[in-house]
């Protein structure tokens, strides 16, 4: 697939297929994503968005098709990529008997960076996320916002070269999910990072990323809707219409029949 930028794309999916026990999670899902893109994937509940995530990953080969992440298999080349690519769930998934500093290092520990980095470097990512002061705090000593400022933390500090989030910001109120979503794509853009973001929130993928991937059941590319930056609300509304109707199964797509897609 060719790049806007004329570079191969960073994350490249061709024809992907992705079949489980009983059940066929994605199908010919191909797309691209450019260095330095900042991405959102939005979709109905069981769409296929964690599965395209773990293929990323290489937490497991596709069933068909090819996955490339810089132009490697992430999956048969797995060691390669502990360094390249870090996650952050919408759960912070600390160790609750590490404190704020720890909980960094164990993620640098696994990525392979020196030891002797491993306390400055967490110290400098937890200072810039705001919780200077709270290095030795315990997990449950911290807010649920708190917590995912440290599991961002512990992305960041990796200096990977993709930032994935699968709802990362949602379990939060949304005052707190604004300022971190903010706060997530300065630092991404500011790093030259290539992020990509899966959220149930059409504000969230309409205002964070230049672009929206939609997937729609069984596991397949409905739409690809670029996203200006600061769109006016006409545009926004239009865009939110677009994404929506990409969303919804062909066989909702009669009106007395089609439900609101859960999101
Ligand atoms: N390891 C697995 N074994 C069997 N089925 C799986 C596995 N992983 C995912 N699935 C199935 O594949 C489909 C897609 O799952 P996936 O987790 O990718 O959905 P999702 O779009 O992330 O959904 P949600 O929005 O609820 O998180 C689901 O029907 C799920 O049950
Ligand atoms: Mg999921």
């Amino acid at each position: 697939m060719s790049s806007v930028t004329g570079e191969a794309p960073v994350i490249e999916f061709a024809g992907v297929e992705k079949v489980f026990p009983g059940h066929h999670a994605l199908r010919d899902l191909s797309f691209g994503i450019d260095r330095g893109e900042l991405v959102t994937v939005v979709g109905v509940t069981g769409c296929g968005k964690s599965t395209t995530f773990n293929l990323i990953l290489g937490l497991f080969p596709p069933s068909d098709g090819t996955v490339r992440v810089a132009g490697h298999d992430p999956h048969a080349e797995f060691e390669w990529f502990r360094r390249r690519i870090a996650v952050v769930f919408q759960d912070a998934r600390l160790l609750p008997w590490r404190t704020a500093l720890q909980n960094v290092c164990v993620g640098m520990r696994f990525a392979g960076i020196p030891k002797e980095q491993w306390q400055e470097r967490a110290r400098d990512w937890l200072s810039r996320l705001g919780l200077a002061g709270r290095e030795d705090a315990y997990p449950h000593q911290l807010s649920g916002g708190q917590r995912q400022r440290v599991s961002l933390a512990r992305a960041f500090a990796v200096d990977p070269e993709i930032i994935l989030c699968d709802e990362s910001f949602s379990a939060l109120d949304e005052i707190t999910a604004q300022g971190l979503r903010q706060e997530f794509v300065e630092l991404v853009r500011t790093g030259g990072k290539t992020g990509v973001v899966i959220t149930h929130s059409l504000t969230e993928a309409l205002t964070l990323g230049d672009r929206i991937l939609v997937l729609r059941p069984p596991g397949h590319l409905a739409d690809d809707i670029a996203v200006p930056r600061d769109p006016d609300p006409a545009l926004l509304d239009e865009l939110r219409e677009r994404v929506l109707a990409g969303m919804t199964p062909p066989a909702a797509a009669d009106p007395a029949e089609s439900a609101v897609p859960a999101l």
